[in-house]
């Protein structure tokens, strides 16, 4: 039998020109030369690229899931960027990189961690995704409608083995005390499915398997800044894996529900909402520290190998998508911080506001009957 190979993506932010726009050419050009070099013995290929301000290290390997290896190169290749971030004065230098000591691998480190380790199909084509301005669960309503809703599937009805359903890995990422996660089928349990995943900053779809095969087709990052540093130091913008065709739903089909753009977490300071943007490879952000956006690359891999990226968002119908999600963008963000375009109090990145109530509460009378 072929041995396993594994793709994992490691994503930080490590500073970024003008705010919180893009790395800068130096940097991407470092962590790149580091891992070329440093991991020519332990990687079979790799690619380097960015989702606004954040740094996305695929890798193809056969260390498995968690390596301490793989992860211990990509930490030392975002830490030899997190050098170059502070001599050029970039923005955030080594913003996600929250410990000082490595500890056998990233997670719970700062960096979003998504791997897959699989044996290769013939034909092996996968879809990576990497979002800025935004949090993981932005992924949870594309996933859902990809692999349980045949109005945008069709594979569902179409093809025997992606009928079969799929297995669910939803991590309750609240419970910062260890890793708390529920399985559920589909199509059975379809609606408990959902009553979990409408709730994007608490319920994130960290995996998905075939049940027709017993893959694994999805991951995600998990990652909660928030919880490791006990305070905002950004959002927790998400990297994922997906597997496509044959027992797993068709590209176009994974593809189809980013058409909606979904009002998500994030945007200025991780406190706003915003709808979820497709964008091109290597995209900035920009209008409100934002939209939240999303890319796509998709690959084949052969032995480990990569082709060159397909760029799935860079098409006319994506501009079409692009300008209408700028209007509903428009819409939320003439409202300013009323109402629900500002998250609640229990998901606000920032202190400034409780502190400025708790000022107040003081000031509060009640008037006498
Ligand atoms: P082709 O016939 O072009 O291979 O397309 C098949 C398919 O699965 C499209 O979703
Ligand atoms: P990042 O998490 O992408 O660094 O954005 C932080 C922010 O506060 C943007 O306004
Ligand atoms: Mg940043
Ligand atoms: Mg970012």
């Amino acid at each position: 039998m072929a041995k396993k190979i594994t793709l994992s993506i490691i994503k930080a932010d490590i500073g970024s020109i003008g705010g919180h726009i893009k790395p800068s050419q130096k940097l991407l050009e470092t962590v790149e030369g580091y891992v070329k070099t440093k991991g020519k013995k332990l990687i079979i290929d790799f690619y380097v690229g960015h989702t606004g301000d954040d740094i996305a290290i695929l890798s193809t390997h056969r260390q498995g899931v968690l390596s301490e290896s793989i992860h211990k190169l990509c930490w030392k290749a975002l830490l030899e960027g997190t050098k170059v971030a502070k001599k050029q004065g970039l923005y955030g230098a080594g913003q996600d990189l929250l410990k000082d000591t490595f500890s056998g691998n990233v997670k719970g480190m700062g960096p979003a961690v998504a791997e897959l380790e699989f044996e290769e199909r013939p034909a092996e084509p996968f879809l990576m995704f990497a979002a800025d301005k935004t949090e993981p669960g932005a992924y949870n309503l594309p996933l859902y409608l990809s692999f349980t809703d045949p109005m945008y599937s069709p594979g569902l009805m179409l093809s025997p083995s992606v009928k079969k359903g799929f297995k669910w890995v939803i991590m309750d990422v609240s419970h910062t005390k260890g890793d708390k996660v529920i399985e559920l089928v589909s199509p059975e349990e379809t609606y408990d499915i959902a009553a979990l995943l409408r709730d994007n900053g608490r319920f994130v779809a960290e995996g998905v398997y075939s049940r027709a095969s017993g893959e694994r087709v999805v991951s995600v990052s998990t990652t909660r800044l928030h919880n490791i540093a006990g305070r905002y130091v950004g959002k927790d913008d998400p990297v994922m894996l997906v597997r496509a065709q044959k027992n797993f739903p068709a590209t176009g089909e994974i593809l189809a529900p980013y058409t909606i753009g979904h009002y998500v977490s994030g945007f200025m300071r991780g406190s706003h909402i915003g709808p979820l943007m497709p964008v091109k490879k290597n995209s900035s952000v920009s209008f409100f520290d934002g939209p939240p956006i999303v890319n796509c690359l998709a690959f084949c891999v052969k032995n480990g190998k990569l082709t060159e990226p397909a760029d799935a968002f860079d098409h006319p119908y994506w501009d079409w998508v692009r300008d209408r999600v700028a209007q509903k963008a428009e819409e939320i963000r003439r409202q300013g911080f009323s109402g629900a375009a500002m998250l609640p109090m229990s998901e606000l990145e920032y202190t400034g506001i409780v502190d400025t109530l708790k000022k107040l509460e003081k000031r509060f009378k009640v008037r006498k009957k």
